[in-house]
């Protein structure tokens, strides 16, 4: 029930959204473009569908000979049997199954269609620059769309030949078996009971500790993959030095090789849960979240010890009802680095966001363009390869916000909105991960340098101060750090 309405939603603030692009224009434009919009799509469906059945009957698009093929190189990444939890959700049916596939292919179009599914943010110029990236080629689109409009029909299953391969080399991957997309992690960690979410919560961050199996951990880990596995949907997003941040969207973190994150030999494994859910009567829930490692092995080098930096601005009043409200904010690059990733995060009233860099010549580029903002997928883009940024170069952030009541997703288009923690509240972050570009060349198993230590030890223990004195709940969760420092 809810899965249509988030689409149906969607597709209005899209319509919104086109609309109120369309409003600055003369009315001229204004009925062009959509118009034009919808009869290059209606005509590129006919024409599949004429040319077809003009062939023969049989050449119609098929689930086996057409539509499984592009499923699979586009879709079951995550639309698969057990498939991944990105950040909590999971994707409702599998593609590889005909009659699923049938069962929900209205949805599918109007998925394609609005360019809600294969969910990704970066624009088109990004193409081929961030792992995991999510484009469907266009005429992959219009195959999959004359399918639907061809009534889709089954056809025979040996029309597909390879079935196995077109899987392995369409970056969809089964599940491991060890129920951990990391492969086998070196430790598991989860919460020592359930934490409860009570009916009357809306938002609510509290500090939660995993404990570590006794003996599990106990010297210094230089972590190669993490993976988090949220308790579900409403667990919004996890924050951990460790772990990073898991958020819908998100799928574990792999880091390139040589580069790592220190986990100290500590008791316990410290996260803040952000848990997001409509408050009213029968909305508890529980939550047993867990997260897997994978480490590095002794005699492997760490040249490049990943830092990160939330990059949060704050200061502004998005005032009320203002449809297009910019924010910016720059950020000096103070010795020569290599970026890794870029996390824009906003709130539902986040409409657009853009990394730009400046280098010392003053030349620029962006880096990061993200033109139709979802708060319910929050993405991270790592590049393919590393960027390099020269020390002197200025990162320049700019967010866009819409606070009228064309934004669909609006809590309250009354209200001027500022900084805050909770999910009505707004926020203007561009978090990003990246290392110093001087190779350290720590040698696993070997002494550690002791800034990078303590710079670890730091890291969590700010962590801990923080959380505390962001736990806003007036409930008494005490048991939930109970027991520290005991073993
Ligand atoms: C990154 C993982 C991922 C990929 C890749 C992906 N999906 Fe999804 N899909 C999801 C998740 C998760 C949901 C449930 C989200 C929701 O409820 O809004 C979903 C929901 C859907 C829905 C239901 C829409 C609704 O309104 O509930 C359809 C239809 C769909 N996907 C089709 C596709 C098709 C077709 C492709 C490939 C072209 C695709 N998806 C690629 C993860 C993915």
């Amino acid at each position: 029930m809810t899965k249509y309405a988030s689409i149906t939603i969607r597709q209005i603030n899209q319509l919104a959204l086109v609309f109120l692009i369309n409003k600055n224009k003369s009315l001229g434009t204004k009925m062009k473009l959509p118009t034009k919009q919808l009869f290059a799509t209606i005509i590129s469906s006919l024409a599949l569908v004429v040319s077809a059945s003009a062939t023969a009957q049989d050449a119609a698009p098929t689930f086996y000979a057409d539509a499984l093929p592009l499923f699979e190189k586009n879709c079951v990444a995550c639309h698969q049997p057990e498939g991944p939890k990105v950040g909590g959700i999971s994707a409702p049916m599998s593609l590889l199954d005909y009659d699923q596939a049938r069962i929900w292919s209205p949805m599918i179009k109007n998925a394609l269609i609005t360019g809600y599914m294969p969910p990704w943010g970066a624009h088109e110029r990004h193409r081929g620059e961030f792992k995991d990236e999510r484009y469907i080629d266009q005429k992959e689109l219009d195959l999959l769309i004359a399918w639907v409009d061809g009534g889709s029909l089954e056809g025979d299953p040996a029309d597909v030949a390879d079935k196995d391969g077109l899987i392995a080399s369409g970056g969809g991957t089964v599940l491991p078996e060890s129920g951990w997309w990391i492969g086998d992690p070196d430790l598991v960690v989860e919460f020592e009971r359930p934490v409860y979410v009570e009916d009357s919560i809306m938002d609510w961050q509290p500090t939660v500790q995993f404990p570590v199996p006794e003996g599990a951990h106990s010297e210094p880990k230089w972590i190669a993959k993490a993976e988090l596995a949220p308790g579900g949907s409403w667990v919004h997003h996890i924050v951990s030095s460790h772990m990073g941040v898991g958020v819908p969207g998100r799928g574990p973190f792999t880091y390139p090789e040589g580069w790592g994150v220190l986990l100290p030999a500590d008791p316990f494994i410290t996260a803040n849960i952000h848990y997001h859910k409509d408050p009213g009567e029968g909305t508890a829930v529980t939550d047993l979240t867990k997260a897997g490692f994978v480490f590095y092995e002794d005699g492997d080098v760490i040249d490049h010890v990943v830092e990160t930096n939330l990059l949060p601005h704050r200061g502004w009043t998005i005032p009320a009802g203002d449809p297009n409200y910019e924010v910016n904010n720059s950020f000096e690059v103070e010795e020569d680095i290599y970026l890794l990733s870029m996390g824009p995060h906003m709130h539902y009233r986040g409409k657009a966001m853009r990394y730009e860099l400046e280098y010392p010549d003053g030349e620029r580029e962006v880096l990061l363009w993200v033109p139709d903002y979802d708060f319910n997928w929050q993405f991270l883009y790592e590049y393919n390869e590393p960027k390099f940024v020269p020390a002197g170069s200025t990162v320049h952030m700019s967010w866009w916000f819409d606070n009228s009541t064309n934004n669909r997703f609006n809590p309250d288009p009354s209200q001027d909105v500022v900084y805050g923690p909770e999910t009505t509240d707004e926020m203007a972050n561009a978090r990003i991960y990246y290392a110093p570009t001087t190779p350290r060349g720590i040698v696993v198993g070997r002494e550690l340098p002791a800034d990078v230590l303590k710079a670890a030890r730091d890291d969590d223990k700010l962590r801990r101060e923080r959380a505390n004195l962001l736990d806003q709940s007036q409930d008494d969760f005490s048991w939930l750090t109970e027991g520290e420092g005991s073993q």
